[in-house]
This record gives C-alpha cells, structure tokens and sequence, in this order.
C-alpha cells in the first residue's frame, strides 16, 4: 500500500556551532531490530538467526574504516533544524500522536555513507547517502527515522553484512580474495555497489527507510508501511564525469548555501 505526503519535513536552520547536538540523532529503528534478534529462537526465518551482536557489527564498521574515536559509520554528516508536518490522513493510519497534531521540531541529519570523517563526498564511499530525522514529540518521546538513499540495502542479514564488512577490511590492506568472493556468492551487494547515484545535492535526492513498521489506528487497523523522504526540489543525479569534477565538500557546502535561499522540504 502507498500513502503519499504523509508528512511534510522543511529544514530551516543550519547547526553552525553545535557539535555537542552531533552524536545524538540514534539509531532507534535499527536498535530495535537488533535486540529483538538475540530473543528469536532458530525455528525463526534465516535473518532472525543471525549470530553477529550490535557490537560486532561496530567492530566490524571500525575495521573496514578504521578507528577515528568518531561514529563508526556516516560519519562526515551535517545537522540543520527544522519542522515535521503530519498530513491530515496520516492519522487515519496510525494513533501515534506525532501524526496526529500540529507541526513539531525536528533535528535532522545528512551524511555520507563511509566510516571516514574525510570521505570526499564524491568519493565511492560516500554512497549512499543517509538521512536521519528526529521528531521531537510534545510528550518528550523522540521519534527517529534513519533512511539511505537507495531503494534498498546491500545484505538481507546483519551476519552477511559483518562479512562483506571484514571483506572490504582485508581488501583495504591489500587482500581483495574476501571481497571478490563474497560478490560472487552474493550478486544482490554486487548489483547494490553498482547502482549507488550520486546527488547534485542532499536536498534533491530520495531517501528510503529499509524497515517495514506496524502501523495501527483508532480503530484498531494495521498496516505496514517503510518511509520514503522525496524532495520537493526534485531528485537530480551528476553522470560520472560531473561527480569527478565535484570539489570533496560540495554535498555539505551546497546544502548550507541552499539554505539561505529558503526552507528544504521533504514529503
Ligand atoms: C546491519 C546493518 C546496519 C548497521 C550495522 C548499521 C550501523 C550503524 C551505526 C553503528 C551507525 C552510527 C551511529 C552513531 O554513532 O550515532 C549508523 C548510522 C546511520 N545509519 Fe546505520 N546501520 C545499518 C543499517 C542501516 C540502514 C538499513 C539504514 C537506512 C535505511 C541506515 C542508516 C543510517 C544513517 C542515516 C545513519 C546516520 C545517523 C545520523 O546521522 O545520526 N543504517 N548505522
């Protein structure tokens, strides 16, 4: 099922000087995947099998990028301040009182996708892009959304994702046999590395949430649903020879310098 414009994100002001707002935007969706994991037992599905904690997997992010005392991945990132605001048949799918109301602030981050705080925004490991928005709700229970820039994600389980990690660590220090093998053995994170676009800007890109959410109403009805954020501005991509022509800041300097012209908005 789709339901368009269910809400309306517009970014208004730039973090100048407030790094210590940087490290709080958290990972609340994906946290929640992976505690319920370690409680599902193996006559669940394969993905709910996985053996990887959340803590390996940190490791794992710090070995492919390595370790800069910073997050261990979308780590190049800038924040702005804005507002979020439910359409009116939002709250026909869910009670959730975010959806129900008037608007509410909002703290969002863009990021680059690497581990590296130096990741030239043109560079390979910038993509995807991320997207992270937080609703500040009226009753003090922030509501986090965290999304990529690409439709999907590039392992199905967080155990594969721990591997291609490792791979891409090894292949960093010269060994690519891991990596070559797990491309070969996995042609979705193949197709997935292939098919990254590169954004003329962080406001004219979409952005997808990966999980699927339950939504129930009043009424007791539920659906699923995953977030997409699509820009107002449109989406535009640069060919390979623009993007190599981009200077290493341009996704970060141009948003601010965007910004200065009017809102970013998001439905
Ligand atoms: C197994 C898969 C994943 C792992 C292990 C992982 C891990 C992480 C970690 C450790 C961080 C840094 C958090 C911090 O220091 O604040 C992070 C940030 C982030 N992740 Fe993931 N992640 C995964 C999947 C995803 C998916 C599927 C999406 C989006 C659809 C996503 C989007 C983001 C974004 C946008 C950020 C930056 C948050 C911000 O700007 O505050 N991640 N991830």
């Amino acid at each position: 099922m789709k339901t368009k414009a269910m809400v309306a994100i517009s970014l208004r002001k730039h973090f100048m000087n407030r790094p210590h707002l940087r490290n709080r935007c958290i990972m609340a969706l994906f946290c929640t995947v992976l505690g319920t994991l370690s409680l599902l037992t193996s006559e669940q599905p394969a993905y709910a099998q996985d053996k990887a904690s959340a803590k390996d997997l940190v490791n794992a992010l710090h070995a492919a990028f390595g370790e800069h005392h910073a997050r261990a991945v979308h780590t190049k990132g800038v924040m702005f301040e804005g507002n979020f605001t439910p359409a009116p048949e939002a709250k026909t799918l869910t009670k959730e009182p975010i959806f129900a109301g008037d608007s509410l602030p909002v703290v969002a981050r863009f990021s680059d996708f690497a581990g590296i705080p130096t990741v030239p925004d043109n560079d390979d490991g910038a993509a995807p892009a991320g997207f992270a928005v937080k609703i500040k709700a009226a009753d003090g229970d922030d509501f986090d959304i965290e999304s990529n820039q690409h439709k999907d994600f590039i392992t199905a389980t967080t155990d594969e994702f721990r591997t291609f990690l490792l791979a891409l660590a090894a292949a960093n220090k010269g060994d690519k046999a891991p990596l070559n093998a797990f491309l070969d053995a996995h042609p979705h994170a193949k197709e997935f590395l292939a098919s990254r676009s590169y954004p003329v800007s962080y406001a004219k890109a979409t952005y997808f949430g990966i999980n699927s959410v339950k939504f129930t109403n009043e009424k007791g009805q539920s659906v699923f649903v995953r977030y997409r954020f699509v820009p107002r501005a449109g989406e535009q991509y640069l060919s390979p020879d623009e993007r190599k022509a981009q200077g290493a800041n341009y996704l970060q300097d141009e948003i601010v310098k965007r910004l200065a012209d009017g809102p970013i908005v998001f439905d």
